[in-house]
């Protein structure tokens, strides 16, 4: 991960997350960022979490057909990265909302984080959603996670709720823009 002192002005650049073999292994890291993303949590090592089937269905087999993302990267190195990936009925994910919207996986580097790369990549992939024509995408957060005010600032809104998560969804324009 690079080093690089951060501040507002820090020029990241965003690219497919899908064009490079190697992203896998971040896209991985940054499944498990969200799926322990309360700080102090016992964290569970990389690859049990990705052994979960209702953690691995996220990533598994990445890129599948319609599957799309964007990786933030300093210096060619990832820091952040969003993706979407349609789950099904048969074997829904935690945001699930119907067959036709893909769920968003979101996760930036700790070093990198408060910044405005989390923005940057939700926006992108909002974008690249509506150009797909795609008429939504989705998300579950737990209520205490601070992301829900990132969701609500970028249009996603709630749609159901259980104890202690939310599925949000971003509904689009059908004529590609935001
Ligand atoms: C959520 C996450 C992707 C945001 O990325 P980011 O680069 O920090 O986001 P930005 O700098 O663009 O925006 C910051 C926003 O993140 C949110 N946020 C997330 N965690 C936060 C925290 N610990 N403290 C304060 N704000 C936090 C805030 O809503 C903030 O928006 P605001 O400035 O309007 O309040 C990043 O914090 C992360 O990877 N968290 C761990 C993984 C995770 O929780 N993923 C989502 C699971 S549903």
């Amino acid at each position: 991960m690079p080093s690089t002192p951060k501040t507002k002005t820090t020029p990241w650049k965003i690219r497919d997350a899908t064009a490079l073999p190697r992203d896998v292994e971040f896209l991985e890291l940054m499944l498990c960022e969200a799926a322990q993303w309360r700080p102090g949590d016992k964290a569970r090592p990389t690859s049990e979490l990705l052994a979960d089937p209702n953690v691995g269905h996220y990533i598994t087999g990445w890129p599948q057909p319609g599957d799309f993302g964007l990786a933030d990267t300093v210096a060619g190195e990832p820091i952040g990265a969003a993706w979407c990936r349609k789950l099904t009925r048969l074997d829904p994910g935690y945001g699930y909302v119907d067959d036709d919207t893909p769920e968003v996986v979101i996760g930036v580097d700790g070093a990198w984080r408060h910044l405005g790369v989390g923005t940057a990549l939700l926006g992108g992939l909002i974008d690249q959603a509506a150009r797909r024509g795609l008429r939504s995408i989705s998300l579950s957060v737990e209520t205490d996670n601070p992301a829900l005010n990132l969701y609500s600032r970028m249009g996603v809104a709630p749609t159901e709720a259980s104890d202690n998560a939310v599925t949000m969804i971003r509904l689009l324009s059908p004529s590609g823009k935001r």
